[in-house]
């Protein structure tokens, strides 16, 4: 009994978070029934229409009832258009619960970029409950009512985490500690399937709750300890519900389902996490040093392998179900293993496509919507998994016979070799390492037969109990810290995700409390993560009165209260926010004093405590900069903590790195608009002093290479990587920007010639140098206009539809800093693909580049005419950086510890960079080089119009002294055009030529006006 049955998809919009209402972020999402439409913002003609099973609009038309609960508010245009979590399940959740009865696997997915509304969709907040616990909810309601019905049900409940592509079981409190996580195997007939995941047995909606719980505080502890990055993970909940009943023939029957629910991570493109970087028009070329061809590789690690396999998986199926033929590529992931039967195989499939409402992400959303219909195309085939108990246990048993039979003989065909390795040329070794492989899943696969048979002979009351007395212990202690969490002072954790939030407590039990890294000694509270000593905080408990103080354990040891440091003993009050070492962020909790005070506590979020920190350092989130310094600064509290962090690992790994924030002028970047700076990281290498410029995005997204670098170190793994995949390291042979200078065209667009000596800028606009250029009007051969030839025109109008021809020629550098090798010049004229470079010169701060290139365009269209009227041409200057090796050696002998002592300041000098940006960060003032430019056109212009003048003036007092009424035309052209002696005295002698008042008496007084050849001398 198979139904087939196209994957269903959902789209739904959240509300603006608080920053984007900080911005003033503008909405560019729509609904109208099924109906999502999406405008561009930069063209609010390009609207897109997607269409899908459902458009839930969650962005407006709510209220918040007094339980905490958004329910659609009536009194609101949009009330009747709110989908609020209820109407979600209703529609969704609803349906995979008919199914779970009906015996079909149901597989839900929720993708969309981070903070889009996934968890929210899926597990919600609160008592904004999601899809999986009111499922929950509801299914054990349904048992309950189905209880005397002689039927008996079973619910077992997983959760594993993907992260790197490695399997996390979330119900093991020791899954993070097994190395490489849990092997995915397959099964003949179950397909993929973790080997050794827990599944545990759940009766009632509070046991599935509390598993939710349990697996989202491991999500936490990894998370939190950096083993893996939450918003870089799928999370995957798993319920399997088996009923058993006997049929009208008095057999019976098992009817199973298994329900995938995954929380997909954020799907932000690689090329777009990273793509400012590469793709910014120059921009890497411009700020930037890294040769992308060796950066490829190391970020390559970090993109997420099983995200973008599931893209070609949906693509291949799509494409299948249009009748092309295509190879479904399930293997190359771990997700779409583990998914293979959700997406193309035995499941009716949903999938929830979050997107957020706002401008900023409108690439992001699109790339949600395209790929979520992509995904609506795609057919599943479910059937009803329902047998005779006793046929699936003779199964079992005659399939575990032959696995035993296939194991002695070793078996294995060269084609299920080729099959697994994925392809069909096989070395012998790969063909033993195979079999190895294969005989270790045929072992897995006889277990799992035999767990299920053995399961298969309990009756669920046994499995039960056997589940409660395992949890006895574990339920016990949770309940204790929910005790005490009332009346104690605490700990709670903040976490990027807010999912993960306040789900770690550390309870402050004793007189005296100490806080450290499990290195060496057992701390009373333990905390991991660069930076945290091995003892690195003391806690100071006055029991009776209910107060507590906190110092360091060492002097160097980072503890900040409230976004301060403290270097003293202070007291901690209820709501104070707590960071040790750089990633570690914490907030007290003191319910005595709390229920004592009365006061009014604002609740504290991982954005308010990051604010404060970078407040406290000078950086203040106000809407009164305008919205480019808001976000500015947002990009700035976004890396302050990044740039800690990554200074923290560096230091404890000795990597002899450091990392500082610089911020760059759009004009800087090459940007013509805008006013927005860039936040940037400057890499510097202590050792050698080279220097790197790094995009925010990179940097950030090396950061995560470092947090698993530093994470392996942690479990003592083989954790150092080789030069070329070590995000700390960058090829000191990859070019480096020493400076830009930025040349207007505009003496092309009046065709006059500019020699000129202007000023190098380095990236902070800096002057650190001066480049002499000429560029200069030519005809087709090559041949430089002269003064003579007068090829100046009165406006670029002109030239539209010309031939323009004109060398660009950079003649030498003076005064450039003397320490790069292979010094060259880099442009690119109008609408240039590849870089022009120069000769390349070392060792000198004088280079003579003397290059010199003609560029010819025929005819000029009006486009390019623009373009050289109001555009420039940047000219990077760019080496190499000469290393001394007197200095390396010098440096050797230092720990990266000892070459950042006293300069670790990336938070306070954060507050001078932000100052001197404002103030006077630019020292070139980026309008001069086309001041330089409008001038030379201003002189030359007045010097046309001085000439035209006095021709005039000339041909007046002629015209008198000859006793003339009126000038033709004619003659007053030749006067005013003329600019040379010659051409002047050939004008004079037109005038003596011509008969006074020609063509004045045939003008018909009619005509005059029309035809206005004549100019009367008053
Ligand atoms: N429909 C909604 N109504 C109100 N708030 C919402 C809604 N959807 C999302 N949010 C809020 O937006 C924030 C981000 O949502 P959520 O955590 O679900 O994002 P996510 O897609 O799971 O992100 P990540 O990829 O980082 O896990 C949360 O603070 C959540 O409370
Ligand atoms: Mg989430």
């Amino acid at each position: 009994m198979a139904e087939e049955e196209n994957v269903k998809v959902a789209v739904r919009v959240r509300p603006f978070n608080k920053r984007e209402n900080g911005r003033n972020a503008k909405l560019i999402v729509k609904m109208q029934k099924n109906s999502t439409m999406i405008t561009n913002p930069s063209d609010a003609n390009e609207t897109k229409t997607f269409t899908f099973d459902h458009s839930y609009w969650s962005f407006d038309g709510c209220k918040e009832n007094k339980d905490g609960y958004f329910e659609p508010d009536p009194s609101h245009k949009h009330g009747k258009q709110f989908a609020d979590q209820n109407k979600v399940f209703n529609d969704l959740g609803r349906g995979i619960l008919d199914n779970a009865w009906a015996g079909f696997n149901t597989s839900l997915f929720a993708y969309g970029q981070t903070g889009s509304g996934k968890s929210w969709s899926v597990f919600g907040y609160g008592v904004n409950k999601g899809i999986v616990p009111i499922l929950a909810e509801e299914l054990f309601k349904e048992i309950d009512a189905k209880k005397d019905s002689g039927a008996t049900f079973e619910v077992k409940f997983s959760m594993l985490e993907i992260y790197n592509e490695n399997v996390r079981d979330l119900l093991d409190p020791n899954g993070a500690k097994k190395k490489g996580g849990l092997k995915v195997r397959q099964h003949p007939k179950r397909g993929f399937y973790a080997d050794g995941l827990k599944e545990v047995f759940v009766s009632s909606y509070d046991d599935i709750n509390a598993r939710l719980e349990e697996g989202t505080v491991n999500r936490t502890v990894a998370s939190t300890n950096m083993n893996a990055t939450s918003s870089r993970a799928h999370t995957i909940s798993g319920i399997r519900f088996v009923q058993r009943a006997k049929n009208d023939a008095g057999k019976e029957m098992e009817k199973k389902a298994l329900l995938n629910l995954v929380d997909l991570a954020g799907s932000e493109r690689a090329e777009s996490v990273y793509g400012k970087y590469l793709g910014y028009g120059n921009y890497s070329e411009r700020v930037e040093s890294t040769g992308a061809q060796g950066d490829r590789l190391k970020e390559g690690a970090s993109i997420n392998q099983s995200l973008s396999s599931l893209g070609n998986v949906i693509s291949a199926l799509a494409k299948l179900s249009e009748g092309h033929s295509a190879r479904v590529p399930y293997r190359d992931s771990v997700l779409t293993k583990l998914l293979q039967n959700a997406l193309g195989g035995n499941s009716k499939t949903i999938m929830i496509a979050a997107i957020s409402p706002a401008d900023i992400n409108y690439d992001e959303s699109v790339s949600t919507l395209r790929y979520a219909d992509r995904a609506k195309q795609i057919k599943t085939k479910a059937i009803v998994n329902e047998d005779p108990t006793e046929k699936l246990i003779r199964e079992l048993k005659e399939e575990n016979d032959r696995l035993k039979h296939a194991m002695k003989s070793g078996d294995i065909s060269t084609e299920a070799l080729q099959d697994m390795a994925g392809k069909e040329v096989l070395s012998k070794s790969e063909i033993d390492a195979l079999k190895k492989e294969w005989l270790a899943e045929m072992k897995a696969n006889m277990k799992a037969n035999e767990k299920e048979a053995e399961d298969h002979k309990k009756t669920t009351e046994e499995k039960v109990s056997e589940q409660k007395s395992q949890d006895s212990e574990k339920e016990s202690a949770l309940q204790k810290v929910l005790e005490e969490k009332k009346s104690k002072p605490h700990f709670f954790n903040l976490n990027f995700d807010p999912q993960l939030s306040g789900r770690l407590v550390h309870i402050i039990q004793k007189s005296e409390t100490e806080i450290g890294n499990q290195k060496g000694k057992e701390s009373d509270i333990c905390m991991v993560g660069p930076g945290v000593h091995e003892t690195h905080a003391i806690l100071r408990q006055d029991k009776k009165h209910h107060r507590v103080w906190i110092k360091q354990a060492e002097k160097d040891c980072r503890v900040l209260v409230n976004g301060d440091a403290i270097t003293d003993e202070v007291e901690l009050f209820h709501n104070d926010r707590l960071v040790f070492g750089s990633t570690q962020l914490w907030v007290f909790q003191n319910p005595k004093e709390k229920d004592s005070d009365k006061k009014k506590y604002p609740p504290i979020t991982y954005e308010y405590a990051q604010e404060e920190i970078a407040a406290k350092a000078g950086v203040k989130v106000d809407s009164a900069g305008g919205g480019d310094v808001a976000l500015l600064q947002e990009d700035l509290i976004d890396v302050m903590p990044a740039v800690e962090e990554a200074n923290s690992i560096s230091e404890e790994l000795d990597k002899r790195v450091k990392f500082e924030i610089i911020l760059i002028s759009p004009q800087m970047l090459g940007k013509m608009q805008g006013t927005k700076a860039e936040v940037c990281v400057k890499m510097k290498n202590l050792e050698n002093g080279t220097e790197f410029i790094w995009p925010k995005e990179k940097f950030l997204n090396r950061l995560y290479l470092m947090k698993e670098m530093y994470n392996n170190y942690e479990e003592e793994d083989d954790w150092d990587l080789p030069e070329e995949k070590d995000p700390f390291q960058e090829d000191v042979n990859t070019d480096v920007n020493i400076g830009t200078v930025q040349v207007f065209l505009q003496p092309i667009a009046y065709m006059v010639e500019m020699k000129e000596q202007l000023e190098i800028t380095d990236i902070k606009g800096n002057k650190i140098g001066v480049m002499n250029l000429e560029v200069a009007p030519c005809n087709k051969k090559g041949k430089e206009y002269t003064e003579t030839d007068d090829m100046f025109v009165d406006s670029p109008e002109e030239l539209v539809g010309k031939e323009v021809h004109f060398w660009f020629k950079i003649v030498n550098c003076r005064g450039l800093p003397n320490k790069y090798t292979d010094v060259h010049c880099k442009y690119r004229v109008y609408l240039d693909e590849q870089d022009i470079t120069t000769d390349k010169i070392s060792l000198t701060s004088n280079p003579d580049f003397n290059h010199k290139k003609m560029f010819s365009f025929t005819p000029a269209t009006r486009q390019l005419i623009d373009y050289l009227n109001t555009g420039s041409i940047m000219v990077q200057i760019v080496g190499k950086q000469f290393i001394r090796k007197s200095a390396v050696a010098q440096r050797k002998q230092l720990t990266t510890k000892e070459m950042l002592k006293g300069d670790r300041g990336a938070f306070s000098k954060t507050a001078n960079l932000m100052n001197g940006f404002q103030m006077n960060g630019r020292v070139v003032d980026p309008q001069k080089q086309s001041i330089v430019v409008e001038l030379l056109l201003m002189k030359k212009t007045q010097a046309r119009l001085q000439q035209r003048c006095d021709n005039m003036k000339k041909m007046l007092e002629k015209a008198e002294d000859l006793g003339r009424h009126g000038v033709s035309t004619r003659v007053i052209k030749s006067f005013f055009n003329a600019h040379t002696d010659e051409q002047i005295r050939a004008a004079v002698k037109q005038l003596e030529e011509e008969e006074d008042d020609e063509g004045y008496r045939s003008a018909s007084p009619l005509s005059q006006n029309q035809q206005s050849s004549v100019c009367n001398l008053l």
